[in-house]
Formats: C-alpha cells, structure tokens, sequence
C-alpha cells in the first residue's frame, strides 16, 4: 500500500521512522510493503525523505495510488478539508490530531463509511497506549461505567515534582518548560484543556454519541500549591490531574479537575509523564492502561498500528460507531465529591460550624494542621453534591467570617459501586 502523510514535525516524521525501522515486520504483518510516497510540509526542505516532499496537498489527493493518508499537522483547519477530501476520495486516513478528532470525529467517520473507507484516531488520546481501540472493540460486550485517567504527561510531571520535591507550581513549572516537558505557551495542558478534548473522545467512544469538550468541567492546575501536597501527603493522598466520564444509565457526567486520591487507586502510582487510564465496565470490574500518553515513536506507534487496521482493512469500513447525535453531560453541580478544604485560622472555635456544613451529623471532625501552623488547618469534608458545597462554603465564609483557602475535590460517592 502506498501511503502520505502530512505534517512532518515530531509525530509524523517518528511515523516515517517506525516505517523505516519495522518495514519487514508491517510487511510481514499485513501480506504487502507499505510504502511511504509523499510528505506534505509547508517548509521547503527536511533533512531525510527530501525526494518525498511536497507542498501542493491536491498532488496525494489526486494519486490514485496513494490509498492512505496519515494526518499529523494539528490544528483544525486545513487537517479537516484535507482529511474530508482524501476520505471522500476513498482513500484511509489516520491522524494523532486531538483537536481534529474532538471538533469533527464523528463527521469524518460517517463520511468515512460512505465512501467504504476508514477513518482511525488512536493516537490522539494516550499517545502509545492503545485506549480507542480498547474502549471501542475489546470491551464492546461491557456497560463501560467510568473511564478515569491521567492523560496529560505535562501536568503529570509537573504535579509529580512538586509533590517529590515540595516545590510550589511556578519554579516546577519554569523547570519543566526549561527541560522541555512544558511549552512556553503551556496553557492548553496546565488549564486542562487538553485533557478535556481527549475526555470527550473517550465519552464519546463509550456513548457512541457526540459530546463537545466545551460542555466538560474544567480546571487546571494553576492553583494547586506545595501546601495542597503537604495537607495530602498528611493523609497519605497525593494530587493528579484527572478527566473523568460517568455513564449512570441515560446519565452523563464528565469533568477534568485536579483530585487527591488514594493510594489504594491505581492512579496514585502513575507518575512522571506517564499516563494512566482506569476503565471500569459492570462484567469486567476495574483495569488500568498505563504507558507513554506523548512522545515521538510512543504516538507514532500507535499512528502504524492504525496504518496496519487500514491495511487489514483495506476494502471495507470497519464500523466503529459514532453517531452525530449530541449527548447532555449533567451539570458539575450533580456531581458528588468529599472535598479537602483549607480554612483559615484555627479549629477550636468553629467546630459547631464545620460540623453544620461540611460533615454529617455521626461525623467526627478530624482536622490535619501542618506543623508550625496556626493561621490554617484542613478537613476532609463528607460527601455532597458539588452545587451544595459551593452553597455550604458562601454561608460558612459569611456565618464564621473565615475564608476557605482552597478545595480539591476527593473520591467520588458512587465511584465504587458503578
Ligand atoms: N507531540 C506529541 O507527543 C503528540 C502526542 C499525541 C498527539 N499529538 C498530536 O499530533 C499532532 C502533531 O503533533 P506534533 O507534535 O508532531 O506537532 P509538530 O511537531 O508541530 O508537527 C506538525 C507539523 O505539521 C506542519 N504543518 C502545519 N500545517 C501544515 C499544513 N497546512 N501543511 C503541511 N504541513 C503543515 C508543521 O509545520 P510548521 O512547524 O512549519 O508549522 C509541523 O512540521 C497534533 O495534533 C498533536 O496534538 C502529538
């Protein structure tokens, strides 16, 4: 099969890579060569497959011979004209494009089936794990009641140092972009975002259905604080970014917040720039997917495993089915959480009013004070839905006339039963 691809930065030249590198054992996979004919840059020269390169995107979409097209540009736009035209060429296409898939995956998959042809996307959430696939083929038979993951190495690291080395989030965030973990514009990660679109591709493989990513609850991790560790770490809890999908029969509930979990949850030990992706289905009980979520060959990777379905695949559309039908994710106020909550000053005082709106009547308060400390302590609240604490937290700042520093949201109520 003779193939192009378009963008050659990191992704789509480890993709030419990995095709260098395991030519014999893709063709011996898949019963032909599969032969790299064109890469489309916007620059005028690369270093190696120079006899390869093109600028015009019309030349690929044109070549009857090319029959697959790797999309690693970024972006939106042009990568989805392009995708949409070499799809309704009848020609395969993959791509490790988050945004693209998010914005327009279940548009480019129908136009995928009525050309007979198949659009795959396995890169675009986990980089090298194989978690599309996962979801959508190998636990087609399971009611996927939650998937939870940490799916952003840069946030990962940087949560991960600060908690090693009880530095706050502005030095490990400039070491990070120093050592090139973080970009100079490190926004999309650090806000969450980039969780965010790939927790909606993962609603949407478990829903079947449309979601935007607009519509998730999102937060970053900008306000998380060395003293945030230090109250978790007290409890022997640590702080990670999670995007998170709850399926509760016709419900939704989707969100991405910084949680402090436990070190019972596999997640715990996900560390560093890994990613980690917990899935829970109501036959199969709890699994993890754990690996690079980034990187060069790790994404490239899994682009190749793509380019071999499409292979396999050559003359049919292999039914992966994503409606254009919206689905509603239930507002963050449904939600319930226990909180890890900052209050200033002392306990002694207050008990009463801890007592009244954050624990339940049978509830001891166990307050942690950091060592040293008296203009702040912390609690573990119980349970409660989300609109409630927010309403719970303006009356006890109004009725005590103490602020509460920060929360961060902790294990979900019904996160173990579904
Ligand atoms: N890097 C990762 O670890 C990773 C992991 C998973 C998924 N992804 C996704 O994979 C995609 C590619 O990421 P990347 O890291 O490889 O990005 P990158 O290094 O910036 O590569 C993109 C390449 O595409 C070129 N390009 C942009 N617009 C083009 C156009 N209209 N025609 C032809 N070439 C064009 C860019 O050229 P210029 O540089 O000249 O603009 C650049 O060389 C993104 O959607 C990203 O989210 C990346």
């Amino acid at each position: 099969m003779k193939i192009a691809i378009m963008g050659y930065g990191t992704i789509g030249s480890g993709v030419a890579e990995v095709l260098r590198v395991n030519q014999d054992i893709l063709q011996k996979k898949v019963g032909e060569p599969v032969e790299l004919k064109y890469v489309l840059d916007i620059r005028d020269s690369i270093p190696e497959d120079n006899d390869k390169l093109i600028n015009d995107f019309s030349i690929i979409k044109d070549d009857e011979e090319i029959k697959l097209v790797v999309e690693t540009m970024g972006g939106i736009h042009p990568a989805y004209e392009f995708v949409k035209a070499c799809l309704e060429s009848g020609k395969h296409c993959v791509t490790s494009n988050k945004a693209l898939v998010d914005a327009c995956g279940s548009k480019l998959v129908a136009i995928a089936k009525e050309h007979n042809c198949n659009f795959y996307f396995e890169a675009s959430v986990g980089g090298g794990i194989p978690v599309i696939r996962t979801i959508y083929h190998n636990y087609a038979g399971e009611n996927l009641t939650e998937i939870t993951g940490i799916m952003n190495g840069t946030t990962n690291y940087i949560l991960t140092n600060m908690r090693e080395k009880g530095a706050d989030f502005d030095e490990t965030l400039a070491e990070a972009q120093r050592l090139g973990y973080a970009e100079r514009d490190p926004s999309s990660d650090i806000d969450g975002f980039d969780t965010s679109r790939k927790t909606a591709i993962l609603l949407s493989m478990a829903s079947g259905n449309r979601c935007r990513h607009e519509d998730i609850y999102t937060e970053g991790i900008r306000n998380i604080s060395k003293l945030d560790f230090l109250y978790a770490g007290k409890l022997g809890m640590t702080i990670k970014l999670l995007g998170s999908v709850h399926q509760i029969e016709d419900q939704y509930f989707a969100y991405v917040v910084p949680m402090v979990i436990p070190k019972s949850d596999p997640l715990f030990s996900v560390d560093g720039v890994f990613n980690g992706i917990r899935i829970v289905g109501n036959c199969l009980g709890t699994t993890m997917l754990y690996g690079m979520g980034a990187g060069k060959l790790p994404t490239a990777s899994a682009v190749v495993s793509d380019i071999i379905a499409a292979v396999r695949h050559q003359n049919e559309f292999q039914g992966i089915g994503w409606s254009e039908k919206m689905i509603s994710i239930e507002p963050m106020s449904s939600n319930a959480f226990s909180y890890l909550i900052r209050v200033e000053g002392t306990y002694d005082d207050i008990v009463d009013d801890i007592k009244e709106f954050f624990l339940n009547e049978d509830s001891v308060l166990s307050p942690i004070v950091l060592d040293g400390r008296n203009d702040e302590f912390a609690l573990v609240t119980d349970i409660m839905f989300e609109g409630d604490f927010m309403e719970n937290v303006k009356e006890f700042e109004a009725k005590t006339g103490r602020r509460i520093f920060h929360f961060i949201r902790t294990k979900k109520d019904n996160s173990d039963d579904i």
